[in-house]
């Protein structure tokens, strides 16, 4: 398309270069080792287009794990996960859930924003089953720190790098898997409420994500 370049297609029949993360990854490492050494991978060809990795926020020992999908236009500008739109309707919901947002630990399935330019817009563009391959071990070393109780997928990307499977939002969301060494949770992602226009949907979608955060964050007490 003309105008147009997206980060992670392949041109003119070029691979991209993705190895996958694992060899940036440091070995046992604490939360703070990790968001450091994330700036250096170049595990997929994401990093390029990119400002900047996103790591996670919150505390390093939460009950309570959170993974988004990839980091969007503002929390690539800004190098923190969930500042943008997304993180307003997140914030929303975990303050209607009853759940204080410094005790969540947020992160994402994949650390750089992937995005189309339309003119001067970054649009964002889901990542791809590659990506998620790629970025995971950083979310596994992040969980082998964090040793939370619960983990909840916000949408498709997330359980699918949670899970190591496809899931289905529709059919599997609010439902708690119990596992080892933690269980899971999948629900919608935030970003999904921000596209109902009509209030009525909107109003029930929330109340559906409320209920499944707070269920998570039982489990996780
Ligand atoms: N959406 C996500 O999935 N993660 C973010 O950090 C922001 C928006
Ligand atoms: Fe590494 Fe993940 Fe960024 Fe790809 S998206 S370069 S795997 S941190």
């Amino acid at each position: 398309m003309p105008g147009s370049t997206t980060a992670g297609s392949t041109t003119a029949g070029t691979k991209p270069a993705r190895p996958g993360a694992e060899k940036w990854v440091p070995a046992s490492a604490d939360v703070e080792s990790l968001a450091r050494a994330v700036h250096d991978c170049r595990g997929c060809e994401l990093w390029g287009p990119a400002t900047q990795a996103v790591f996670s926020s919150g505390p390093a020992d939460a009950a309570l794990v959170l993974v988004g999908e990839q980091p969007g236009d503002r929390e690539d500008r800004e190098g923190e996960p969930f500042v943008g739109p997304a993180g307003r309707v997140l914030a929303d919901a975990l303050h209607a859930a009853d759940l204080d947002p410094d005790e969540v630990y947020l992160t994402n399935a994949v650390k750089h924003f992937r995005f189309t330019e339309r003119g001067k817009r970054r649009l964002h563009k889901t990542p791809d089953v590659a990506h998620i391959r790629a970025c995971v071990p950083w979310l596994e070393a992040e969980l082998a720190a964090v040793r939370p109780r619960v983990v909840v997928a916000l949408g498709a990307t997330a359980g699918r790098a949670v899970l190591g499977r496809p899931v289905r939002i529709g059919a599997e969301r609010g439902q708690l898997l119990d596992g080892e060494p933690h269980d899971v949770l999948i629900t919608t992602h935030p970003s999904a409420l921000l596209r109902l226009r009509d209030r009525a949907e909107f109003g029930a979608t929330f109340d559906a994500f409320v209920a499944d955060l707070r269920t998570a964050a039982d489990a996780a007490a």
